[in-house]
């Protein structure tokens, strides 16, 4: 699958997104090894500090059904400006996406710029 469908996808669960307190929707669609996409939407909370975020919820979902190898992910929101995935979530996918996982960062304008997650998180912590 390439970048553009995996865009899309993201695009198409992105107005599921709970984002009552925000208002900053946010969709995210992953493919893992295997060939399977995980979609994803942030999940906010009255108690602020409880939301999850777009890009966790589709890991968490693909985790949950045995998926743990992660090759691509796909953000999206209605911002005009590119959006990254927070410090949070680059940790998270690092776990099961690890350096050369690539991400797929949008703006509202349709555009999108290919990272790596070791160029958005460098010298992970990946042993101990
Ligand atoms: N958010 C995401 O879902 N992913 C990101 O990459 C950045 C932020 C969410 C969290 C919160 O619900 C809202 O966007 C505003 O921070």
């Amino acid at each position: 699958m390439d970048s553009h469908e995996l865009v899309k996808i993201a695009n198409e669960i992105k107005n599921r997104a709970y984002a009552p307190y925000s208002k900053f929707k946010v969709g995210a669609a992953l493919i893992t090894e295997s060939g399977k996409v995980y979609t994803g939407i942030n999940i906010e909370n009255i108690s602020f500090g409880a939301t999850n975020c777009a890009e966790r919820t589709a890991v968490f979902k693909a985790v949950s059904e045995g998926e743990t190898k992660i090759e691509a992910i796909a953000i999206v929101s209605d911002s005009t400006d590119y959006i990254y995935p927070c410090g949070i979530c680059r940790q998270v996918l690092s776990e099961f996406g690890g350096k050369n996982l690539k991400i797929i960062c949008t703006n509202g304008k349709g555009e999108f710029k290919e990272h790596t997650l070791d160029e958005l998180l460098p010298n992970a912590f990946l042993e101990f």
